[in-house]
């Protein structure tokens, strides 16, 4: 395997913002299971709830910071146009989540956000929660999560099969 040189991967910012958001990503899965999977009321459930959201909070400021840095970066090589497209998807669902997400959590839940106790605990809405639930759903989600999976198996098809280093620029 050909290492490739700095010129021809994507700049360093922007690579690592995108490993850092997928870490996030399966963080948020695996803490909303986990927390599905604990008892209600418990102490422990309300820990994965706010490291759910503290997660969502940061991969939230870290998309607005990568939209902001592909502004101003040049990215390495070009990419086909599907595949562009699946990554603008992307960014619609890394900032429509964290949005309905957080207004899932203050109008319903708690007056406690990701460890911050708010000064002003919202009124509950009950009309913003159901909205705001309905779009931050399991089905919102898992639409989302089959979509980094087929994002998954194309890296897997340039990086094994047309060894084309699309894979190799992005590492
Ligand atoms: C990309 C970001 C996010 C993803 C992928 C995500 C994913 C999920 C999923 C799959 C659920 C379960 C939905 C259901 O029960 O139907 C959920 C629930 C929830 N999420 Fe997120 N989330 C994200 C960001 C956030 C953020 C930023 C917050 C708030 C600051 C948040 C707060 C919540 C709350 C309050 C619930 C409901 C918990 C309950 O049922 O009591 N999420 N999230
Ligand atoms: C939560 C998981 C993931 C999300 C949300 C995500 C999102 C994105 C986005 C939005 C881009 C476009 C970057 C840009 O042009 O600004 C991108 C590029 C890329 N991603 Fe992911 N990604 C995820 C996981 C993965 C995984 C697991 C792999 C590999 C196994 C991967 C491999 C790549 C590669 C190779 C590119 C570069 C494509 C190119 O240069 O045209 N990503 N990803």
């Amino acid at each position: 395997m050909r290492f490739l040189g700095e010129a021809e991967r994507h700049p360093p910012a922007l690579r690592a913002v995108h490993w850092l958001t997928a870490g996030l990503v399966a963080c948020l899965f695996a803490t909303n299971w986990l927390r599905e999977g604990s008892a209600h009321g418990s102490a422990i459930r309300k820990f994965w709830l706010q490291s759910h959201e503290l997660a969502g909070c940061a991969v939230f400021g870290l998309t607005l910071l990568r939209l902001g840095l592909r502004l101003g970066l040049r990215k390495a090589g070009g990419t086909a146009r599907p595949a562009r497209m699946l990554h603008g998807v992307f960014y619609g669902f890394l900032l429509m989540l964290p949005v309905f997400g957080l207004l899932w959590a203050l109008f319903g839940a708690s007056a406690k956000i990701a460890f911050w106790t708010l000064p002003a605990p919202a009124a509950r809405n009950p009309a913003v929660v159901d909205l705001a639930s309905r779009i931050h759903s399991h089905v919102v989600a898992y639409v989302f999560l089959a979509l980094i999976g087929i994002h998954g198996l194309a890296a897997a098809w340039h990086g094994l099969v047309r060894r084309d280093g699309v894979v190799r620029r992005m590492w």
